[in-house]
């Protein structure tokens, strides 16, 4: 086990499964979501099993590691259609005795209300869209609770379940770093074992976007947001949550097994509107990417049992692409074992010397005999780190 509670030897094989509705839709996101007068939760459930029942004559034999019900807003969802869910995966696969099954909440008090009853369901992680734990800045982002609501859904999320994250939104316009330091420490008073920490992006296609393009919002200066990412990571290294990944924080053994498995690029199915998967099958890494639109999925699923839109098998080329903007993102990085694994040679053997030699003689990179990993520099221009590797 490495110290985050990875488990390197066990290949991991995750099932995400997209519900794609929300109650209002938040002014910057740009995530598949939606928002309806009615849903018709039996009629979704049928179709979501189907889909399961569908990838699992594909996947026979394999041995599940984690769920994960993604959104849009999966504590939206009737506690029946996750209990269906889980029970019909587990009869599909063997699932591992310490099977992860996580569902994203939103911190109202009426979904709160349900974390019992998705804990009776198997859920055993909750991920809570805390957002932010200034009301004012809660306003900003259009959320729908204060932060004293957000607390309270965490403190009932606890009860009901073992684990426990939540996700917060930095860099906001005019965010300054002694206001982010204290809301920071409000959020590890709550002694999280898990925090998601996104800095704040503007999404084309979003009110934000429109916001920005009008003047009317105006995206904190690139050096500001930087000092930001510094400090937040030392400042969560110090409390004993240092960053697994670019985004993400942990205590020791606590990391999301479920996303650990798209950063090492292991296998995972994706069911739902928009889903996407990474499945192989006879040698063979498939790319699986499923109707966006919901009723559009919904349709296709009632008259042909899946929804998939697209299924495209991966030469080495695009496996390494995906497999290193993956990995870097790590701070354990990419392990010679998963490289081996997943492209049968050495890394130095699949990307070009030079830009190799070039990314850490500037400090960025660091290669050795585990694997390879950004340093702290490099995870700060990961893009232009990524682009210049896989030019
Ligand atoms: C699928 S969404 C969240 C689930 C849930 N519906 C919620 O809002 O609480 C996953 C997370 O992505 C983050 N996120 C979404 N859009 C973002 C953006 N434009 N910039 C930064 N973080 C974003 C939010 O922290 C959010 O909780
Ligand atoms: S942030 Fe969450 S609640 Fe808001 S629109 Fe996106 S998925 Fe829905």
């Amino acid at each position: 086990m490495s110290e985050n509670g990875e488990d390197r030897e066990a290949p991991g094989f995750g099932l995400y499964i997209h519900w794609p509705f929300c109650r209002a839709k938040c002014p910057y996101c740009d995530f598949n979501s939606h928002v309806r007068d009615a849903i018709e939760q039996r009629r979704w459930r049928t179709a979501l099993l189907a889909e399961l029942a569908h990838y699992a004559e594909e996947t026979a034999g394999r041995r599940l590691t984690s769920i994960f019900f993604g959104g849009g807003t999966p504590s939206l969802m009737d506690p029946e259609t996750v209990a269906a869910l889980i029970e019909a995966a587990n009869g599909h696969w063997a699932a591992a005795p310490d099977l992860e099954v996580t569902l994203e909440a939103n911190p109202t008090s009426s979904e709160a209300e349900k974390f019992a009853a998705f804990a009776a369901a198997g859920v055993n992680r909750l991920s809570i869209g805390v957002q932010a734990l200034d009301d004012t800045a809660l306003a900003f982002l259009g959320r729908r609770h204060s932060a004293a609501e957000a607390l309270a859904a965490v403190a009932l999320a606890r009860q009901a379940v073992a684990r426990v994250s939540f996700d917060l939104i930095y860099a906001r316009p005019d965010q300054d770093a002694a206001a982010w330091a204290a809301e920071l420490d409000r959020a590890l008073a709550e002694a999280p074992d898990h925090i998601s920490l996104y800095q704040l992006t503007i999404e084309e296609n979003t009110p934000f976007h429109a916001a920005r393009r009008r003047g009317e919002l105006r995206e904190l200066p690139a050096d500001a947001a930087a000092t930001l990412f510094s400090e937040t990571r030392q400042r969560l290294t110090d409390a004993g949550l240092a960053a697994y990944e670019v985004s993400n924080h942990a205590r020791p053994g606590a990391a999301c097994r479920h996303n650990l498995v798209y950063w090492r690029y292991l296998d995972y199915l994706g069911i739902g509107p928009g889903a996407h998967g990474r499945i192989t099958a006879k040698g063979q890494k498939v790319a699986t990417r499923q109707h966006r639109a919901p009723e559009a999925w919904l349709d296709l699923v009632e008259r042909r049992g899946h929804g998939t839109r697209q299924a495209e098998p991966l030469d080495a080329a695009a496996r390494l692409q995906e497999m290193v903007m993956m990995g870097l993102r790590l701070t354990a990085g990419i392990a010679r074992t998963d490289i081996r694994r997943e492209l049968g040679a050495e890394p130095e053997a699949l990307l070009p010397a030079t830009r190799l030699t070039a990314l850490q003689d500037a400090g960025y990179l660091l290669v050795d005999e585990d694997g390879m990993r950004a340093s702290e520099a490099g995870l700060l221009r990961l893009n232009a780190l990524l682009s210049y590797l896989l030019a």
